[in-house]
């Protein structure tokens, strides 16, 4: 099976580039099977009901979010109703949405997506390595292909939580810092791991961020209303291919200009 990690697409130009190219990249890998990062859809945080239905309709299976999933308040009861978008599973517990969920892949395998936040710098409620033991052996009752989002700041907690679910998962893609890492690769117990899939998104920007508003806020330290850039649009992300039992056999960065 092919799967497509998209990286968090970013504002209105990433979201024309799935619009545009995930389609044709859909056809020309042979995928399977595709997950979208969209944590930043919407105007570069968040992302409402009518953006995931529109990445859903590109062609994302599931989609995933992070740190920003609150920052839209009609995403709430969309999260509580949707059975194809996910938010991180250690956010505060009694939040809407889930953060595992089970959809078939294009030939009806099904594909188990899990989507978590790391703890350092982020100020998660929840520490990952307390409950990513269970829902790993949650996904696994109900999926061979098990596919994790890890949105986190720091690569060491990225490593680490690849390495821990080594050979349990089918991949753990890390997100977040919008770089995408030269790290691609398939550890020895068979599972797809990279610490960043990168950002479609503008990437003539700071992470996405007009460069000029971002080093403004940075040096001020004044409040400095962000806006998505424009320049240099591309869809980044992983392409991981696996066997029926879960176990990735090859894990390859995706990088494709507007
Ligand atoms: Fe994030």
């Amino acid at each position: 099976m092919n799967i497509l990690f998209v990286a968090d697409v970013f504002g209105v130009p990433g979201r024309r580039v799935v619009e545009d190219r995930l389609p044709g990249l859909r056809d020309d890998l042979s995928i399977d099977f595709c997950v979208v990062n969209g944590e930043n859809a919407a105007d570069g945080a968040g992302i409402t009901p009518r953006l995931a239905e529109r990445l859903l309709a590109a062609g994302a299976d599931a989609i995933t979010l992070g740190n920003h999933v609150w920052r839209r308040s009609e995403i709430g009861p969309y999260l509580a109703e949707a059975d194809r978008v996910i938010r991180p599973a250690n956010v505060a517990s009694g939040s809407p949405g889930r953060g595992l969920v089970v959809v078939p892949a294009a030939d009806g395998t099904p594909v188990a997506v899990l989507n978590l936040l790391g703890q350092l710098f982020l100020n998660t409620p929840v520490g990952p390595f307390e409950i990513v033991d269970d829902l790993v052996e949650e996904a696994r009752r109900s999926a061979q292909v098990v596919l994790v989002d890890f949105h986190a700041e720091a690569t060491s907690e990225k490593v680490a939580v690849a390495r821990w679910l080594d050979g349990r998962v089918t991949a753990v893609i890390g997100t977040h810092t919008h770089i995408q890492t030269s790290d691609a690769r398939v550890l020895p117990g068979g599972t797809a791991a990279i610490t960043d899939a990168g950002m479609t998104g503008p990437h003539d920007s700071v992470i996405g961020v007009e460069a000029d508003l971002a080093i403004r806020r940075m040096r001020t330290g004044m409040p400095v209303r962000f806006r998505p850039a424009e320049g240099d649009v591309r869809l980044e992300g992983v392409l991981v291919a696996c066997g029926e039992d879960g176990r990735a056999t090859s894990c390859e960065p995706v990088r494709v200009s507007a």
